[in-house]
């Protein structure tokens, strides 16, 4: 077993992205969209709906809120503080194969095992667009791993053949890859209580340095996003307000308001046809224990599983239309 400091890093190849207006164009869509690139990589101002980056710093790097050690690296293309000096092929395998410039093993908060799903196209917009940003004079320190946390760390594994572009025209496909390059299932699904309700079944508790929300269910189930429609969900995406609450700026909206209508139209398409995974959530509520996670959070106590008898499982088939209710382990899923 390789540990996270013997990876097995690809050698770097000596590329230039082309860097056409089609392709900054197609970059700018995806970093300041569904890639959420600086949601992450620039101060946020959590004064405003949503929290936006702070303009002076967009781009230009962040220190992780409650780990002072993880820096989000200055991505402007200033020489001394951003990625000036470093080639395209760098940025290539840090974004889609979780290795830094200096070869080192980067920390999963950088999502790079959800972006190993990216197009090779896509990936070179990406780098065609951080190469036009204006460059921003911004020092800031360098990452470094506590040891205890290094030695746990996964180890990336170096992508080998080409990522071709999705052309299915089957929209929940299509929806599908969004979702996976977005993270949406890393924070919709409670990964860490002792039992997982679904995929996309909610009750992660996402923190970003005092804020802490838990994430909502998005299956169609009627614990979930059953009352939405196509039209309610591109207005929750877009204006951060469902049932007339704000939500809470961890959920990523002030990016996600920029994707066009048919890549929204396509991830709820994508979440319709998720297993629908019974699990009442909310963040208004106070926390109490459920027993369907096997965790704590607010309307736990609402979530009973009913007794399985053949009558009413034979009604919750026909209620769902689908016979693969039950409850899922962890070990159910891949993500
Ligand atoms: C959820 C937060 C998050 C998102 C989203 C994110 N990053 Fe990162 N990124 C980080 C963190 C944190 C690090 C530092 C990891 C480390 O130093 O171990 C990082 C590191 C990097 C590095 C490596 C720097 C080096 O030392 O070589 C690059 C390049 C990068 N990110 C680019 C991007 C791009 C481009 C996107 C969008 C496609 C993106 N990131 C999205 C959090 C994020
Ligand atoms: C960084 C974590 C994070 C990511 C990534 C994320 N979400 Fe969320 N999302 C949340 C949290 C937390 C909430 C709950 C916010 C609240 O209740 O105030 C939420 C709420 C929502 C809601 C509102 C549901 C309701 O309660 O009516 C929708 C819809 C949603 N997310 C869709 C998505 C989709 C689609 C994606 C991927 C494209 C996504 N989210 C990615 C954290 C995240």
């Amino acid at each position: 077993m390789p540990t996270p400091t013997e990876h097995v890093a690809r050698a770097l190849r000596d590329i230039t992205v082309p860097r056409t207006p089609e392709r900054v164009a197609r970059g700018q869509y995806l970093t300041e969209g569904l890639l959420q690139c600086f949601v992450c990589h620039s101060e946020r101002d959590w004064t405003k709906p949503g929290a936006p980056p702070v303009p002076a710093t967009k781009g230009a790097g962040a220190v992780w809120l409650s780990k002072p050690w993880l820096v989000a690296v200055n991505l402007t293309p200033d020489v001394e503080t951003g990625i000036g000096r470093w080639t395209d092929d760098m940025l290539l395998r840090a974004i889609c194969e979780g290795i830094g410039h200096d070869g080192r093993t980067l920390h999963p908060q950088m999502w790079y095992s959800s972006f190993r799903a990216l197009p090779d196209e896509d990936a070179e917009a990406v780098v065609a667009y951080l190469r036009s940003l204006k460059p921003i004079r911004r020092s800031l320190p360098q990452t470094r791993i506590p040891e205890d946390e290094a030695k746990d760390l996964d180890v990336p594994e170096p992508l080998m053949a080409p990522v071709p572009l999705v052309t299915s025209h089957d929209v929940v496909q299509k929806g599908r890859h969004l979702a996976l390059l977005a993270d949406c299932a890393g924070c919709h699904t409670s990964w860490y209580t002792p039992k997982n309700p679904g995929l996309f079944g909610g009750g992660n508790l996402v923190t970003r340095g005092e804020r802490k929300s838990y994430s909502s269910n998005l299956t169609s189930d009627p614990s979930g996003l059953a009352h939405y429609d196509e039209n309610i969900f591109r207005e929750v995406m877009r204006t951060g307000q469902a049932k007339g609450r704000e939500l809470s700026p961890i959920m990523p909206w002030t990016v996600f308001k920029n994707l066009s209508d048919d890549d929204l139209n396509a991830l709820f398409a994508y979440l319709g046809a998720v297993t629908p995974a019974k699990h009442v959530i909310d963040n208004i509520d106070a926390p109490s224990a459920c027993t369907i996670c096997g965790g704590v959070h607010p309307l736990g106590k609402y979530n009973r599983p009913r007794q399985r008898t053949l009558v009413n499982y034979h009604i919750e088939m026909v209620e769902s239309g689908s016979a693969r209710i039950g409850l899922m382990t962890d070990s159910g899923f891949a993500r």
